[in-house]
């Protein structure tokens, strides 16, 4: 109830005209009953009591009854179906700037083929249900609320014969509903799991191909497919349950009124035409008690669609602005860690980490892999918030700073490096838009980029595949970059940055940082030592904690980690063993 209430928000500035549409429902509804009052009255009237002369403005009435009936139709059709359109626009623009809002770990937990099911097949649904089931359930209580009208008008005591029947459709409703509700739950989530298997392999195209797991893949997809298909017909087995049920309840209404009937008729409690048109409403009774099978199906589908689109566009990111926050609009970039903890849910990855690079200053990070270099960086930004300790920038902590005022003051490359499909201009001016030619060429050079830049067909112009398909991996460390370099933040982070690129071309890009980032605070995570040796401090991380710091110089002279480090770079192995 509470989704239904939650969907009513956005139907609700179109209410008129799905009221209008409503209306016209209901008016078409009274008329589909008057049609067979209209021919209980030709044949009482004209065939039994010979007035000829109310035949013609009968049937006229018989025909209006059927041109109003179509036309009001198509206006209702429309009106429906535009208010439908309406109201999934904007609740599809609501889980977007939803999604745009949440933080990493809503990432973390969150598959996209079930973020994409959202998008698409759930909104798909509520869509069916604002254009079709309302309208449908109401037209269906409307002929039937009138058809017993009309019936009790002609006759109480065979339309009471017939009300005896209802009591049960209630009780196969209210069944049905209990029973469906959990397998459309079943049927939402493995259709998720079917859209992530195929989700990923789109993505993944490369690596299945590479290690020939196409066969492996086709089999994971069948189990998905598989679980989607029994999920569904577990569907249509309650489905099967109940709607014969209520179809065997429809079809007695038309017994009772040939036995009750036939006996009222022959007992002259009511007319053969009397008769006839009680038949002939049977049909407004029969169809509403065969549709509640369907209705309640789809409802239940809306409401488990709902409760996921709800819960999506409800849910807020755990790091956000606070409400009193600092106005700066550029800082210094002092960056202090203070007894910094982190974990990624249970699993402790940084522990109590202190240093403090001065503004200006360069910080080089290096450690094994997963020793926790880019979490660190990453806490920098936000991206998550600390277990334990604090960040201070400019002797800040960074909460009580604007969220997007922090980012704005901190660029970076990070180290899977991702660009839009979009030309390669586009992507390196993607977090400065307004920026000029002359400036992306300027950091294009800098990130040694240019030169194979311009070797392209179309230049700046090319326009790269998703994920950067088409470039080799320096290449598009080369341009991520360049776009780090063209946002001119006091923060500079780059995560990894040249590890695909050429040594020679290493030495290139150092030359060019050190004019760039002259002036910034810059953090270098890399794994040469070429790259970090001229950094101002040093920090080698080990399991999430800082076992050596120090400079270039310091470092070697402790002769730890850092040194043996630099020995198996410089080609030194005896002393490695040594
Ligand atoms: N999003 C994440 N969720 C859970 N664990 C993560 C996540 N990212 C990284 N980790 C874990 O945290 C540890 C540190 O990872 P990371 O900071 O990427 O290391 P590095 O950059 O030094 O290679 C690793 O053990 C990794 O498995
Ligand atoms: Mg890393």
């Amino acid at each position: 109830m509470k989704s239904l209430k939650w969907l009513w928000q956005y139907i609700s500035p179109y209410k008129r005209r799905l009221f209008l549409a409503l209306g016209l429902t209901l008016t078409n509804a009274i008329l589909s009953n008057i049609r067979p009052y209209i021919t209980g009255l030709i044949v009482d009237g004209v065939f039994r009591g010979g007035n000829f002369d109310i035949l013609i403005p009968l049937v006229l009435a018989f025909i209006a009854t059927i041109v109003f009936k179509d036309i009001f139709r198509i206006c209702d059709h429309y009106m429906l179906e535009d208010t439908s359109q309406i109201v999934i626009m904007n609740i599809r623009r609501d889980l977007y700037s939803s999604m745009q809002q949440q933080d990493f770990t809503y990432f973390d937990k969150n598959r996209t083929g079930d973020i994409m099911t959202k998008m698409s097949a759930d909104v798909e649904g509520i869509r069916h249900f604002v254009a079709w089931v309302i309208n449908s359930a109401f037209e269906s209580a409307v002929l039937f609320i009138s058809a017993l009208l009309i019936m009790g008008y002609i006759n109480w005591k065979l339309t009471l014969c017939l009300f005896l029947v209802t009591p049960v459709i209630g009780i196969i409703a209210f069944r049905q509903t209990k029973s469906v509700h959990p397998v459309f739950h079943n049927i939402r989530q493995s259709l998720s799991r079917l859209n992530t298997v195929v989700q990923e392999n789109i993505s993944g195209n490369r690596v299945v191909k590479a290690f020939t797991r196409e066969s492996y893949e086709i089999e994971k997809f069948k189990a998905a497919n598989l679980e989607y298909k029994n999920a569904n017909i577990e569907g249509s087995k309650v489905w099967r349950k109940y709607v014969p049920l209520l179809d065997s309840m429809a079809n007695s209404l038309n017994v009772i009124i040939l036995i009750a009937g036939g006996i009222l008729t022959i007992r002259g409690d009511m007319t053969v035409g009397e008769l006839v048109t009680f038949n002939s409403l049977s049909w407004a009774l029969n169809t509403p008690m065969r549709n509640v099978g369907w209705l309640i199906n789809d409802s239940l589908r809306t409401i488990t669609s709902l409760e996921k689109v709800k819960e999506m566009v409800e849910e807020r990111p755990k790091i956000y602005t606070k409400e009193e926050y600092i106005t700066k609009d550029r800082i210094k970039g002092k960056v202090e860690f203070r007894n910094v903890s982190f974990s990624y849910g249970d699993t402790l990855v940084l522990d109590n980490i202190s240093f403090t690079a001065n503004c200006g200053e360069s910080v080089a990070i290096i450690g094994a892999t997963g020793s926790g270099k880019s979490t660190l960086i990453s806490l920098i930004s936000r991206f998550y918030d600390v277990t334990e300790g604090e960040i201070l920038i400019d002797d800040i902590n960074i909460k009580e700073y604007n969220l997007k005022k922090l980012r704005q003051n901190i660029s970076m490359a990070m180290q899977d490096v991702f660009l839009f499909s979009d030309t390669i201009e586009g992507n390196i001016s993607y977090g400065v838009p307004d920026a000029s030619f002359n400036d992306v060429e300027e950091v294009a050079k800098a990130a040694d980029a240019h030169d194979f830049i311009v070797e392209m067909t179309e230049g700046y112009d090319t326009i790269v595949g998703e994920r950067g398909v088409g470039l080799s991996g320096g290449q598009k460390q080369r341009i991520a970059l360049a776009r780090a370099l063209l946002s001119d933040s006091p923060i500079l982070i780059l995560d990894d940055t040249t590890s695909s690129v050429d040594v020679e071309t290493e030495h290139y890009i150092q030359q060019t940082l050190k004019q760039y980032a002259k002036n910034k605070t810059t953090f270098i995570i890399a794994h040469r030592i070429s790259s970090v040796k001229d950094c101002d401090q040093i920090l080698v991380l080990d399991k999430g904690r800082i076992v050596e710091r120090g400079t270039h110089e310091e470092l070697l002279a402790k002769g730890g980690y850092y040194k043996k480090i630099y020995d198996i770079q410089q080609g030194n192995l005896d002393k490695v063993t040594a």
